[in-house]
């Protein structure tokens, strides 16, 4: 019960808007760019008029999704709105996990990656940003996160803490459910297929856990036809959690136990309650 409640305030802040990822990619790029002026909208262009308005758009949703995110840290105390004479039910990260971002100074961004919330794309995005070639990103077997981490190193604290501050921060979300969906076909479905994405180092880890705690032999496993399973992926061992089984984790872990980047709540991970993100875009 306890727990859902938790995952209500991480849908609140997850689910913040809908609106096209695309239209918002557009908003991001022209801002990154920094051309977007009105100024630099040419009238000669056709298709001018309606840019602007798809940019103004994304901006109003923008803005939307950041008041959302201010007015439930206030309401939740959380984060920067923490009060000591109010007992929060959620636990908060003190401060932000400077380690986790990626501060690119040359282009004034630092990003949070939300694992699962396209943070592949972002992570590209960057290394293309930062000079690695398209070709070279496309034939590394590299994880991409980690030539993204080369490019952009994480900085010593002090540093960190200044440039954050100064710099335009993005945050790409998802709907939790849908990220927590994707985290569990991706990591725990299957440890025979996408090995080289770690599904075998996530059964050691959590899959085989998840089993001899939750396995439950009355409940039946799902029936072959009960099952998306792409063409030519090997069946799974049979060893694996059901999504039902790793739902009963999630529901019966402490939060600030979830441990792994890849469930692990936006509010613990990126805490948009100790920090002002300029950008809130939304994976759809
Ligand atoms: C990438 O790999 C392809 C096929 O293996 C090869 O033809 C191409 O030259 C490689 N490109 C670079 C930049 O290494
Ligand atoms: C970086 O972005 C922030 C937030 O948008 C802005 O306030 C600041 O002026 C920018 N800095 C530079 C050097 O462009």
């Amino acid at each position: 019960m306890k727990k859902w409640s938790v995952i209500r305030l991480t849908s609140l802040i997850g689910g913040l808007a809908a609106i096209t990822s695309i239209v918002t990619i557009i908003f991001l790029i022209k801002k990154i760019e920094g051309d977007y002026t009105r100024d630099a909208v040419k009238p000669h262009q056709t298709d001018s008029h309606e840019l602007r308005l798809l940019l103004d758009e994304a901006n109003r949703d923008n803005n939307r999704r950041i008041s959302t995110v201010e007015e439930t840290c206030k309401r939740r105390h959380l984060g920067r709105y923490q009060d000591r004479n109010f007992e929060s039910f959620y636990k908060h990260p003190p401060a932000p996990q400077y380690t986790v971002f990626f501060i690119d100074m040359v282009h004034n961004l630092s990003y949070c990656p939300v694992y699962k919330a396209g943070s592949t794309t972002w992570f590209y995005n960057l290394c293309l940003l930062n000079g690695i070639p398209e070709e070279a990103l496309a034939n590394s077997s590299g994880q991409i996160s980690i030539i993204a981490r080369s490019v952009l190193p994480e900085m010593e604290l002090s540093e960190a803490v200044e440039v954050l501050e100064k710099s335009r921060k993005l945050l790409v979300v998802r709907h939790p459910f849908e990220r927590l969906l994707s985290a569990y076909r991706d990591k725990l479905e299957n440890s025979v297929a996408g090995r080289e994405h770690g599904t075998l180092h996530f059964y050691k880890k959590y899959g085989s856990k998840i089993v001899a705690k939750f396995r439950d032999e009355r409940i039946a496993p799902p029936r072959s036809d009960q099952v998306i399973r792409p063409k030519d992926i090997p069946p799974p061992a049979g060893i694996e959690p059901t999504w039902r089984e790793f739902v009963q984790y999630l529901i019966h872990t402490d939060l600030a136990s979830y441990g792994d980047d890849h469930w692990m709540p936006y509010y613990l991970f990126c805490t948009p309650c100790l920090i002002r993100f300029n950008i809130i875009a939304k994976r759809t």
